[in-house]
C-alpha cells in the first residue's frame, strides 16, 4: 500500500513533538559547566548538543518520512525524491547557549516545493513555543498569536542578534529614527515579533536554517518576512521580519542589498 501523505495537523503534531524533544536534550548541556566548545572553520561555535538535537531530529524524520530531503546545519545535505524538505537548525544562537544565556532556540522548517509550509522555533529554556502552519495560523505555547499594530518606527523595539554584521552607518540611522534597537536575539527577536512584543526583527547575515521557519510564522502571525531586498523569499542570505506596518518604512533605511 502506497504511503499516505501526512496531513498539515500531523506535520504540525510531529513537529511539536520532536522539536520540544531536540529541547530537552539541549537543556540537559544548557549551563553545564564542562559543557566544550569546540570552533567550526568559520569560527563558530558548537557543542555536542547541537550535534546531537540534530542528528535526533534527522533520525526521526528520515524514519518517518524516508523520501525526504534535508538540511542541517551541522551535518550533509540528504537529497530526497518526495518534494518535502525539511530545514534544522538544532540550537539557533549557539552563543547564548554556551554563554548561559536562555535565549537559544531549536529551529525546524518544512518546505513543499521550496514553499515554506511550516515553521517552529522552540526555546526550551524559558519554556515558549512559537509554531505556524500555512493557512492553519501562528501560535505561542499553543494560543492564536499575532503581531503588534505598532505602525511608526519612531518608539518601536528592532532587535538584531549581534552589531558585528551591521555596514557602516545603518544602525545609526535606525536610531535616528527613533528606534530602540536591542540584542540577543537570533530566531528569539523573530518570535517576539510574532508574539506582538516587538516590532521587528534583522538578520544582516543569515543562512537558510536560521531563517527558514520565519516567514510562515510571520505571515500567519500578520506580519512580514522578507529579505534586505524586499524580496519575500527564506534564501536571500539575510532577514527582516516585522509586524508587516512598519516593513516598508524599515527596508527604506536598512542597508541596500540589491534594492535599487
Ligand atoms: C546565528 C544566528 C544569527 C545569525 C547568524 C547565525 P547560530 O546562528 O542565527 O541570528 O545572524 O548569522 O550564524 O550559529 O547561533 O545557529
Ligand atoms: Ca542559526
Ligand atoms: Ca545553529
Amino acid at each position: 500500500m502506497a504511503p499516505t501523505s501526512p496531513t498539515p495537523a500531523d506535520l504540525v503534531d510531529f513537529v511539536t513533538e520532536i522539536i520540544t524533544e531536540a529541547g530537552r536534550m539541549t537543556l540537559e548541556y544548557f549551563q553545564d559547566p564542562a559543557l566544550v566548545v569546540d570552533r567550526k572553520l568559520d569560527g563558530t561555535p558548537v557543542t555536542v548538543a547541537d550535534r546531537l538535537a540534530e542528528r535526533f531530529l534527522r533520525e526521526q524524520i528520515l524514519e518517518r518520512f524516508p523520501t525526504d530531503s534535508i538540511v542541517g546545519e551541522e551535518e550533509d545535505d540528504v537529497a530526497g525524491t518526495s518534494g518535502r524538505a525539511w530545514i534544522i537548525d538544532p540550537i539557533d544562537g549557539t552563543k547564548s547557549f554556551t554563554a548561559g544565556v536562555p535565549l537559544f532556540a531549536n529551529l525546524i522548517a518544512v518546505l513543499d516545493d521550496d514553499v515554506p509550509v511550516l515553521g517552529a522555533i522552540n526555546l526550551p529554556a524559558l519554556d515558549e513555543l512559537v509554531l505556524a502552519s500555512a493557512g492553519g495560523g501562528a501560535f505561542f505555547n499553543g494560543q492564536p498569536t499575532r503581531v503588534s499594530d505598532t505602525a511608526d518606527l519612531r518608539g518601536a523595539y528592532l532587535m538584531t542578534s549581534g552589531l558585528t554584521y551591521w555596514p557602516e552607518g545603518s544602525l545609526e540611522r535606525l536610531t535616528a529614527e527613533g528606534m530602540t534597537i536591542r540584542t540577543w536575539a537570533d530566531a528569539y527577536g523573530y518570535a517576539l515579533v510574532a508574539t506582538g512584543r516587538v516590532a521587528a526583527m534583522v538578520d544582516p547575515l543569515a543562512n537558510l536554517w536560521d531563517v527558514a521557519p520565519m516567514q510562515v510564522i510571520l505571515e500567519e502571525a500578520g506580519g512580514k518576512f522578507t529579505d534586505l531586498a524586499g524580496t519575500r523569499t527564506v534564501a536571500g542570505g539575510n532577514g527582516v521580519g516585522s509586524n508587516g506596518a512598519i516593513h516598508e518604512k524599515l527596508l527604506a533605511i536598512l542597508p541596500n542589498h540589491g534594492r535599487e
